[in-house]
């Protein structure tokens, strides 16, 4: 197995770029470390598309609205140098807040579409500007080729997305599926906050989602009634606490909000968005609940 080179200085990066082949291409795995499973697959899927393969791991503290999060995010650097190498990561940038933030810790403003004020943006906000910078930033450090998110994180794949597009296309960002433990919790960084009673109940969010998705390929339901079943399937046990399901046009995220409407009945497929407390910990997750939209009816 290659040892992974870890970077901790700009002037080792240049070091490193100019030891590459000429045109060799770089695949970029962004990261805040504690890295899982749904991690080491967006370096497999950079891996299988690139010639050197680069994570960052940097505990970002302009995307944490909440500064409790920020101090309980759980740090595990000997354990993900590991990970990473043995899914074949040449090499991992954990830089100092002054490579990333040389005039201190604060987000600039991007033109955002409106994405970082709707859904997730509503509940957290400055959350998806202080993410943007933070990978704007490392785009400009790193020129990556490419660029490799999970779609756990569907809103925030959307946002780098248009960072991108006002980086003039670069680098190509390549959304990747969620990776899910067997019992359908999606991977978090977060699930090694749970108690082992809440680690039991978290799968109930992704059986909701689930229950959406099959409710809407039979019965035409509007959007408050199915609303009410999740929420039942999620607080079921009393360990879990809703915090906010949403949906959204799946392309263009315009938040889709009549409670009335059928939501089957839409011309685009939508996606669901839940979040939920267990104790102290914030989970998220998203699913596909209507696949193709219908004419309306
Ligand atoms: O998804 C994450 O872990 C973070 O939001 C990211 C993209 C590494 C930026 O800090």
């Amino acid at each position: 197995m290659k040892k992974i080179e870890q970077i901790t200085t700009l002037a080792d990066w240049q070091t490193f770029r100019s030891s590459l082949p000429k045109g060799a291409r770089i695949g970029f795995v962004p990261t805040m470390g504690a890295l899982h499973q749904g991690h080491l697959a967006l370096v497999e899927k950079a891996r299988s598309e690139n010639d050197v393969v680069l994570a960052s791991i940097y505990v970002n503290p302009t995307q944490f609205n909440n500064p409790a999060d920020f101090a309980a995010y759980p740090l595990d650097l000997e354990n993900d140098l590991h990970a990473l190498e043995s899914v074949g990561c040449d090499a991992v940038f954990t830089p100092q807040e002054s490579d990333i933030y040389p005039d201190g810790p604060v987000a600039r403003v991007y033109e955002l579409q409106g994405l970082d004020q709707c859904l997730e943006g509503a509940l957290r906000p400055g959350h998806f500007q202080g993410v943007a910078t933070v990978v704007d930033r490392l785009f400009d450090l790193l020129q990556p080729d490419a660029a490799y998110f999970g779609e756990k994180d569907y809103q925030q794949v959307k946002v780098i997305q248009r960072v991108a597009e006002l980086r003039g296309g670069q680098p190509r960002i390549v959304p990747c599926p969620i990776v899910r433990e067997k019992d359908g919790l999606a991977m978090s960084s977060r699930n090694r906050r749970l108690t082992p009673l809440q680690r039991e109940f978290a799968p109930q969010i992704f059986e909701a989602l689930r229950f959406a998705q099959e409710e809407l390929a039979v019965f035409p339901v509007p959007l408050k009634a199915l609303v009410r079943e999740m929420r039942g399937i999620i607080e079921a046990g009393g360990h879990l606490k809703l915090e906010d399901i949403s949906f959204a046009l799946a392309d263009s995220m315009t938040p889709v909000t009549d409670p009335e409407r059928y939501l089957d009945r839409y011309p685009e497929p939508i996606q669901c968005f839940v979040s939920a407390y267990a104790g102290e910990v914030r989970l998220i997750d998203t699913h596909r609940v209507v696949e193709s939209g219908h004419s309306p009816a």
